[in-house]
């Protein structure tokens, strides 16, 4: 057994050329021979199985310390194969703030597919207790909620997943196994978007998946094959590479993020910051505490009422204004309009995503020079 941070880089095993090449190669086949029509073969074709896409979900599966990975290819791919082991009629508790498009995958196709969905604050446990039904099958959400950053506490919810015997369902793309393994802490299946940290340089679109059982691991491996959202051999190398510096990147993101935080908590214009250490008594800081190894590299603030939010975030110049997080470089974005537009206004005004709510993703740049760029961004928008 190895450190997780020796995991990331050889975790991937070469195991079949004889090159002496340090890194799995790229198998171009969508079919393989047989040697005698009667003996199957391992591979035959290559949605159903690719060697260069195993070779990235055995490294997700001992990354994130479970039963079995799979590559998709998107997250919402990988989320669509996940919601489809269950069965019309069926319902799911889903946490009230999950990524707009996972709201939209759920909200726009799979009600009307059957599933029956209930949306709930996650971090309060009444809550998610008292939405629990008869016919409910899983528990869905993601830790750090997005933009908020409000934490879940993932081993608290899977107490109540085990007494009901329902599936805790973890979206680990804002940590990645770097920051948290909810497997360890009692979820029975993580989904990543693995366009965001995993890749970690805004080249390509990915998904994976997780789980801690046979079981789930047979009716997952059944989506990913007969729906066909499978990762093609090139991304899932993409993916690979990306990950073996996972946590040199996220040191600098986070090292990065916490002196942004430290600018803005003495920028008068800024209302909130919403980052689980910047209030020390809030649940969120409790939780994260002690059920993470760091909290990221993303955050949100709120301006000052009367202040032009838009105004600010087109002022940027380094931070590029985009969707997305998780890469070399830095992000902005206006929730309201761009990552969080599925979601109704009123919904979303109750869920605290504000108008003048602005993201960011930090990236791996100098931290003065992003907090420059702040400045002058926020000059431009001063009375
Ligand atoms: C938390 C989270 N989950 C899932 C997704 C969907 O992933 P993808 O864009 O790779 O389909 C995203 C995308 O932004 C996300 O932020």
């Amino acid at each position: 057994m190895v450190d997780f941070n020796t995991e990331l880089i050889h975790g991937a095993e070469v195991n079949d050329n004889n090159t002496g090449a340090v890194n799995p190669p790229i198998y171009n086949s969508s079919t393989f021979a047989f040697d005698d029509v009667t003996v199957p073969i391992k591979w035959d074709y290559a949605r159903s199985g690719n060697p260069t896409r195993e070779a990235l979900e055995e490294l997700i599966k001992k990354l994130e310390s479970g039963y079995k990975g799979f590559g998709f290819s998107s997250g919402l791919s990988a989320i669509h194969g996940v919601l489809s082991i269950f069965e019309p009629g069926d319902h799911l508790v889903v946490g009230d703030t999950v990524y707009g498009g996972t709201f939209s995958q759920l909200n726009d196709y799979f009600k009307r597919w059957g599933l029956e969905i209930t949306a709930v604050n996650t971090q309060n446990l009444n809550e998610v207790k008292q939405a629990i039904k008869e016919n409910t099958k899983a528990i869905y959400f993601e830790t750090f909620s997005n933009p908020l950053l409000r934490v879940t506490d993932v081993a608290a919810i899977s107490q109540i997943a085990k007494e009901n015997h329902i599936l805790e369902i973890v979206d680990n793309t804002l940590l990645t196994p770097y920051l948290q393994q909810p497997l360890k802490l009692g979820a029975d299946i993580v989904i990543h978007s693995a366009t965001k940290y995993l890749g970690g340089h805004s080249d390509l679109i990915a998904g994976l998946v997780v789980v801690n059982n046979e079981q789930l691991a047979k009716k997952i491996y059944f989506s990913q094959n007969r729906l066909g959202g499978t990762l093609s051999p090139e991304t899932s190398n993409l993916v690979r590479r990306g990950i073996q510096t996972l946590a040199v990147r996220l040191d600098r993101q986070i090292e990065n993020t916490n002196k942004i935080i430290a600018y803005l908590k003495e920028n008068d214009l800024v209302a909130k910051i919403n980052y689980p250490s910047v209030n020390k008594d809030s649940k969120d800081y409790e939780i994260a505490l002690r059920t993470t190894n760091g909290f990221g590299a993303v955050l949100s603030f709120e301006i000052k009422a009367g202040y032009d939010a838009i105004k600010l975030v087109n002022s940027l110049k380094l931070f590029k204004i985009a969707v997305s997080l998780g890469a070399v470089e830095s992000l902005v974005e206006l929730p309201a309009t761009m990552t969080h537009f599925e979601i109704p206004r009123n919904q979303r005004l109750k869920i605290g995503i504000k108008d003048e709510l602005i993201r960011i993703a930090v990236g791996l740049e100098s931290a003065d020079d992003l907090i420059n760029d702040l400045k002058q961004a926020f000059v431009k928008i001063q009375k």
